[in-house]
């Protein structure tokens, strides 16, 4: 055992992993920057006061904050979510509305780590500032989907729900409150505790015994203004108007206190029920004044990137293993002639690798062939004499897998040759192309 390990709840992400995290990102920026959403970078932690507005009886904030007092006696803490920070940067520069931003990174919350459940984990979202129009939610929501559908997911559900205004939920959470009082005695422990914190929170309770008194409690349904009811009918016509497929979900209250009106959740149904949550959002239209800032409506989404791979590779999306090689380089004569060689090959944006501490002929072929490379160009003590390289297909596809030997000035075309002709393409080529 190494006398250091991660830490609980963190893990390092190696390749191919990483390549299949990289490319997962690239996809989910193309998509935000092909419906207008620029990148925002804030920074990892800021002061505790703004997560607390995400609700002091969230647990996030309440019990899984990482915070700390700096040396200089600031109260801080490491992001737990994005959302936060972003309408704090809104709040800060005041950009021109409406503000759409994208972001991708990693945020810390105190959880109980497990597969799916990390205390460091990553995002890629996107917050939107400024309008109130149901439309935008629908722009927001197929963003989301038309992301896991570009990955290739297929077992992918969109839940869907709308809270209401501020009033309409407090008028729901007061019913509910005096519902769930009525039949506290058939709560478990748990369940008695959350009614005192929140009792809108019962609703996604996991558990079965508070899931039959939930059967029974009032619908949010029958608490909406007619303006909630009109925005959550347009928001459900803009999404069948563009294909996107959802569900309903009445009792989907989510677990931050921000939200109002519209809310939903992405499930992939590859993933235990537990840790089943690749996604989720909604509006926050308070959320600005909450942070000093004007009255400014607000909706976004946040999907958890290590949770999404872990669908792809439950439903073997990620199947190949993306080669990041085409050429190796054998050197014998020394290693010099190698790193020109390699260097010549990377400029004409060629990915290669060498060998190095001139190993003999045999022990740097193996190499090769572990590298994944498709092609290997090999220099000898004749090629060097000659002024020549020799290339060899490592991958064959057919009888034109023979080596050849090119003159010096002749590697790169022969290179680009062989790789898009004679050789099925790399998984990583295909991706990119
Ligand atoms: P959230 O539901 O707390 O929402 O997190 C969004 C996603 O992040 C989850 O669906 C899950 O995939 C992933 N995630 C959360 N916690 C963990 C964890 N401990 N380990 C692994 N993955 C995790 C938010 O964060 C809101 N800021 C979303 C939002 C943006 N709402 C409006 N704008």
């Amino acid at each position: 055992m190494p006398a250091f390990q991660t830490s609980p709840g963190t893990r390092d992400i190696l390749p191919p992993e990483s390549g299949q995290f990289r490319r997962l990102v690239d996809v989910f920026a193309t998509l935000a920057e092909r419906a207008g959403f620029g990148l925002i970078i804030p920074p990892m932690f800021e002061d505790l006061g703004v997560f607390q507005r995400i609700g002091e009886a969230t647990d996030i904030v309440s019990k899984e904050m990482y915070d700390f007092v700096d040396k200089g006696g600031r109260h801080i803490a490491l992001r737990p979510e994005q959302t936060a920070g972003v309408v704090r940067a809104f709040v800060q520069h005041r950009p021109v509305l409406p503000w759409k931003t994208w972001y991708a990174g990693p945020n810390f919350r105190y959880e109980s780590a497990q597969k799916g459940r990390y205390r460091q984990f990553d995002q890629v979202g996107v917050e939107a500032l400024g309008v109130d129009d149901p439309y935008l939610d629908v722009e927001v929501i197929t963003l989301a989907w038309r992301f896991f559908e570009a990955l290739g997911l297929r077992q992918v559900t969109l839940l869907l729900n709308s809270l209401g205004e501020p009033d309409d939920r407090a008028r729901y959470r007061e019913a509910l409150r005096v519902y769930f009082e009525g039949r506290a005695g058939e709560l478990t422990e748990d369940g008695r505790l959350t009614l005192g914190r929140n009792p809108l929170r019962l609703l996604d309770s996991k558990r079965e015994q508070d899931l039959l008194v939930v059967a029974g409690a009032p619908q949010l349904g029958a608490f909406r203004s007619q303006a909630s009811t009109d925005h959550f009918a347009t928001v459900q016509a803009g999404l069948r108007a563009l294909g996107v497929p959802f569900v309903l979900a009445p009792n989907l209250v989510r677990g931050l206190d921000y939200y109002r009106r519209t809310t939903f959740e992405l499930v992939a149904d590859a993933l235990d029920a537990a840790q089943n949550a690749v996604g989720g959002g909604g509006r926050y239209d308070g959320l600005a004044e909450d942070l000093g800032g004007p009255s400014t409506p607000g909706v976004g989404f946040a999907l958890g990137v290590d949770r999404t791979l872990l669908a792809c590779e439950s439903e073997g999306v990620f199947a190949a293993p993306a080669s990041v090689l085409d050429v190796f380089v054998v050197d014998t004569t020394g290693g010099a002639s190698a790193l020109t060689v390699a260097e010549r090959l990377r400029t004409a944006g060629i990915r290669t690798d060498r060998a190095f501490e001139n190993r003999s002929m045999k022990s740097q072929m193996r190499a090769a062939d572990r590298s994944g490379a498709a092609v290997a160009v090999i220099i000898g003590t004749n090629e060097l004499a000659a002024g020549q390289l020799t290339v060899r297909p490592l991958r064959h596809t057919g009888e034109d897998a023979l080596q050849r030997t090119v003159a010096d000035h002749e590697l790169v075309d022969e290179v680009r040759a062989l790789l898009s002709t004679s050789y099925e393409p790399l998984p990583a080529r295909q991706h990119h192309s």
